[in-house]
């Protein structure tokens, strides 16, 4: 009789144990599988995303404008935060202003150049083709560019309405174009004072006035490159280690360093 009844048993017993264990897989086997590095830290990275370096552009109404503690008439005028207009600016300065004028003019590009677009930011030689920028906080762990919550702007020198006519990819591609204004200064202590007003304890109205990046040529020459950078190191202050996008804003330069 007790035989019979755990002949009985058994396949139910089975039956049971398969449920349950399907019941586990699905929960936590299959789940793992749509792991979202977007939410998780943790997801196993199956190939490393290749994301183009991004230049840390301010927000649009903090760039920098005219004001009344501001001496230079060059940066443009407070009506461009009404509409979202305000182009981004990088300063520049150096013993040698004729040479800091042929670097501005090829720090930021004139139009869209399509074959990186078209590469999809795989080959890693197009990277430098345009100019793109982030507002948000770095991320700090390797995720996909389409991963990135904030807009992926394009720096240019002057912005055209269809711009995004040129775009293929509308979740990896640049969504708003920034005009890149880039400026030249006297000497590096205007540039300090310039950086230093912009921040909201750094003069007495709590105006904001954001800067992309600056740079000082210093003595450089056709022989000689010697250059300072000036970044904001803001959210390199929330802890050790931070990535910062810096090597973009070094790049813009030195990929363009051939003069004479
Ligand atoms: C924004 O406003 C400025 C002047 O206030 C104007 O020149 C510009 O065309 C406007 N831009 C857009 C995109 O509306
Ligand atoms: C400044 O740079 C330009 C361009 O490289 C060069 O032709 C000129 O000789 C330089 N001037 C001085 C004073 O070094
Ligand atoms: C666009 O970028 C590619 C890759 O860097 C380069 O070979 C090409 O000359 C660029 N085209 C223009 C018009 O700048
Ligand atoms: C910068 O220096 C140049 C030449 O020394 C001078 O003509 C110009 O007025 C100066 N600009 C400012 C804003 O001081
Ligand atoms: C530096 O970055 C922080 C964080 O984005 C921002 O609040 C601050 O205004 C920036 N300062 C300047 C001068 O750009
Ligand atoms: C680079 O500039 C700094 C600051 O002006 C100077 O001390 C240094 O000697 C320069 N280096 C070279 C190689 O010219």
């Amino acid at each position: 009789m007790r035989t019979n009844i755990l002949l009985v048993c058994y396949p139910t017993l089975l039956c049971i144990l398969i449920v349950v264990f399907q019941h586990v897989y699905d929960n936590v086997i299959k789940h793992a599988k749509k792991c979202d590095p977007k939410t998780n830290f943790n997801c196993p990275t199956p190939e490393i995303p290749v994301t183009p370096p991004l230049l840390q552009v301010p927000r649009s109404p903090y760039r920098a404008v005219r004001t009344d503690f501001f001496l230079f008439n060059d940066l443009p005028d407070e009506s461009c935060r009404r509409n979202g207009s305000c182009p981004a600016t990088i300063l520049l300065t150096g013993k040698n202003h004729s040479l800091g004028e042929i670097l501005a003019g090829t720090m930021i590009t004139s139009s869209l150049n399509t074959s990186q677009i078209m590469a999809s930011y795989n080959d890693l030689g197009s990277v430098a083709a345009n100019v793109l920028g982030s507002s948000s906080m770095p991320p700090q762990y390797l995720i996909p560019l389409k991963f990135l919550d904030d807009i992926i702007y394009l720096v240019q020198r002057q912005c055209t309405n269809n711009f995004l006519t040129n775009v293929v990819d509308p979740e990896v591609d640049p969504r708003e174009c920034v005009k890149g204004l880039v400026l030249w200064r006297n000497d590096s202590t205007l540039v300090n004072d310039e950086l230093y007003k912009g921040y909201y304890k750094g003069n007495l109205h709590g105006k904001i006035n954001e800067i992309i990046a600056a740079y000082d040529f210093l003595n450089s020459n056709k022989n000689n490159f010697n250059v300072s950078i000036w970044y904001n190191s803001t959210y390199g202050q929330t802890g050790d280690n931070v990535l910062l996008r810096i090597p973009r804003s070094v790049n813009l330069i030195m990929k363009k360093y051939e003069p004479g």
